[in-house]
């Protein structure tokens, strides 16, 4: 016997508690056991006045149920819409500068506030460019096979032909000076090669910065401000730098810069770069005339900068690609 009434409560009853509207819909609609539907298929059986009266009203009971169930298939659909806020943002793995890169962008930030421009050159290098033409003599130690990678090639004396691994950035001097005419202030950052063993100091390809500042007046004053001040712009105002004597074929005199803080290795001082003022052999070299320009230049490793400010205790793990590592800076 098929009771509309029965069913009819039954939903507004299930209506009620409802957890889920699939199963809802299935219970009274499903194609198999939906109660409407067996109501239907009961239908059948009846006499034809029962059909008629009882068949409107399981229609309109349908009908009833059917929107019932739209609108709550609706209202979940924009519920689900609706942004959680008590769900915990998932955090997204963003890019991040290596810090070798994040230490060559900050030291040309400062270089390129006092005017200097940023330059490049090959990492493979000619023999010339590397040491002849910045005055380095044919038997300095720098030029022996244990500090210099050598490109192989056809047997050759010379120097503009025979061909190596860049050992300094140096050679960039000497590239601009022939085609630029003084006055100029220029930096390069660049990565060399020396053939040496690792260890937590030592690698064996390194990213230096060098600086060439040219003019008819510059003096060694000049570069001692110059240095001193980017090395308090990097690493703070409180550090101390000093200047001794050292010897580069390039520059004459030649120096290097040290710089102490509490901050750093106990207070101890610590050789931050080399400089000096540029060798009259070199400007000869580039073609200019002797006696006309004064210049200084510069040239350290960048890697010791962020080793230093972060307190890094291996070099190598600059080069190591360790994300867990790398994200820290
Ligand atoms: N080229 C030198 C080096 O690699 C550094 C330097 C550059 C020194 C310029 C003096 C002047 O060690």
């Amino acid at each position: 016997m098929i009771n509309i009434d029965q069913i009819k409560q039954s939903f507004e009853q299930d209506i009620k508690a409802i957890t889920d509207v699939e199963s809802l819909k299935v219970k009274y609609l499903g194609r198999k056991q939906g109660l409407l539907t067996l109501a239907f298929k009961e239908l059948v059986n009846l006499d034809q006045a029962q059909r008629q009266k009882l068949g409107p009203l399981l229609n309109s009971l349908k009908k009833e149920i059917e929107n019932a169930i739209l609108n709550l298939e609706k209202q979940s659909a924009s519920s689900s819409e609706k942004a959680d806020l008590t769900v915990p943002p998932i955090s997204e793995m963003t890019g991040m500068l290596h810090p070798l890169s994040k230490t060559q962008k900050d030291l040309e930030d400062i270089f390129l506030s006092l005017g200097f421009t940023v330059e490049n050159g090959p990492e493979i290098e000619s023999d010339y460019n590397n040491f002849v033409a910045l005055n380095f003599p044919d038997d300095h130690p720098a030029r022996d096979m244990q500090d210099t990678f050598y490109i192989k090639g056809p047997e050759t004396k010379d120097p503009h032909k025979k061909l190596v691994m860049r050992t300094h950035t140096s050679p960039v001097q000497v590239r601009f000076m022939k085609t630029h005419k003084p006055p100029f202030a220029i930096i390069v950052p660049g990565t060399v090669y020396r053939n040496e063993a690792t260890d937590v100091t030592h690698e064996y390809t390194l990213t230096q910065l060098e600086g060439l500042v040219v003019g008819e007046d510059v003096n060694f004053a000049n570069m001692v401000w110059t240095l001193d001040y980017v090395l308090k712009k990097y690493f703070g105002s409180d550090i101390k730098t000093k200047i001794l004597p050292t010897y580069f074929p390039f520059v004459e005199p030649g120096a290097e810069l040290a710089m102490s803080s509490p901050r750093f290795k106990d207070g101890k001082w610590v050789e931050m770069l080399g400089c000096g003022m540029v060798h009259q052999n070199v400007f000869k070299h580039a073609g200019y005339q002797t006696g006309k320009y004064q210049g200084f230049a510069f040239g350290f490793g960048t890697m010791r900068f962020p080793l230093m400010k972060h307190g890094i205790p291996d070099i190598r793990l600059l080069h190591e690609n360790n994300l867990q590592f790398l994200s820290q800076f």
